[in-house]
């Protein structure tokens, strides 16, 4: 198996098939030792640097409780500590940091900015999330399906709602893993055309299907895995109210779950607008893996951590 060590995770659109499994098999072998109480402090001595300029509960607190099980030192810097592109060019900081920690982690509002970090930082950079991607979330989505499904390939993924940065990087993860993805979002806020080509891009047989429609109950129909995210991200608050009465229709609730199989799973990366994209009751049925998503954002923070810094 080829090592991960010096790679960064930016959209994954770089990885192989093999280094996703990769990545995924060790967040789950870390998962088994941290519930069997085994140590595993791979990384003492090491540091890592967090740079967030957006809120964060899952992100943040998975990745520094990932440290410190993993005896990695973090340190956390806010907006005001590090502004990309204000006190110092990105370039400069890029370099500054990578001389002092193993790896820099980074939640900010421009996809361009993180690649610039990573294209100066000598170190590992990991994307905490951005306006276009949300890698992160999806290892630790795919880890969740696994778990319950046993498989990947073949399965049917429907993501119901907004086009943002969530669904980017579950179509660059399903184009990759052979998963077929129904989304449906409102006219006007689909996803982003070059990461769905991209994605289709990926197909290599004719049986992977990765489509775009406006129509929830088409998209939701036969689905294995129904998943939704809020309809307003980070940074777009004040179109809120608007984005209330377009995305209507696209709420997940019980009558869009029952068009999909009888086995289907419901997730949402969190946090979750009960009420809006999906109801109290779906979020809290059987059906609901939500918070397995979230607890498996500790093991696949480790994996990454675990697999990237040398
Ligand atoms: N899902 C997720 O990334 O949550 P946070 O914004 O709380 O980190
Ligand atoms: N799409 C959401 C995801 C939050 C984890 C946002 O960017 O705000």
């Amino acid at each position: 198996m080829a090592s991960l060590k010096g790679r960064d995770i930016l959209s994954l659109k770089d990885y192989s098939q093999d280094e996703l499994y990769q990545l995924l098999a060790k967040a789950m072998e870390l998962k088994r030792q941290l519930r069997n109480g085994l140590p595993h402090r791979y990384l003492e001595g090491k540091t890592v640097a967090m740079i967030f300029h957006k809120p964060s509960s899952r992100t943040r607190v998975s990745f520094e409780v990932a440290a410190s099980h993993l005896g990695l030192r973090s340190i956390f810097l806010k907006s005001d500590e590090i502004q990309l592109g204000v006190r110092e060019p990105i370039k400069d900081i890029g370099r500054v940091l990578a001389g002092y920690v193993d790896a820099i982690v980074i939640r900010t509002f421009a996809q361009g900015d993180v690649e610039e970090l990573a294209k100066y930082a000598d170190v590992p950079v990991i994307n905490a999330l951005t306006d276009e991607y949300h890698p992160m979330q999806s290892l630790a989505d795919l880890i969740t399906i696994l778990e319950k499904k046993d498989r990947l390939a073949g399965l049917k993924l429907a993501y119901i709602g907004d086009g943002n940065n969530v669904v980017h990087s579950l179509m660059v993860v399903a184009g990759k893993l052979g998963i077929n993805m129904a989304v449906a979002s409102p006219e006007g806020y689909e996803p982003n055309p070059e990461v769905v080509e991209f994605a289709k891009s990926l197909i290599r047989n004719i049986n992977h299907k990765i489509t775009v429609t406006n129509d929830p109950f088409e998209a939701a129909k036969g689905a294995d895995v129904i998943y939704t995210d809020v309809w307003a991200s980070m940074g777009q608050e004040e179109e809120h109210e608007e984005r209330l009465k377009v995305f209507r229709p696209y709420q997940v609730n019980r009558k869009l779950m029952n068009a999909a199989k009888p086995a289907a799973v419901f997730m949402h990366c969190l946090p979750a607008h009960r009420g809006e994209e999906v109801t109290d009751e779906v979020m809290e049925s059987k059906h609901s893996l939500v918070f397995q998503q979230s607890e498996n954002r500790l093991h696949t923070a480790k994996a990454a951590l675990v697999s990237l810094i040398r």
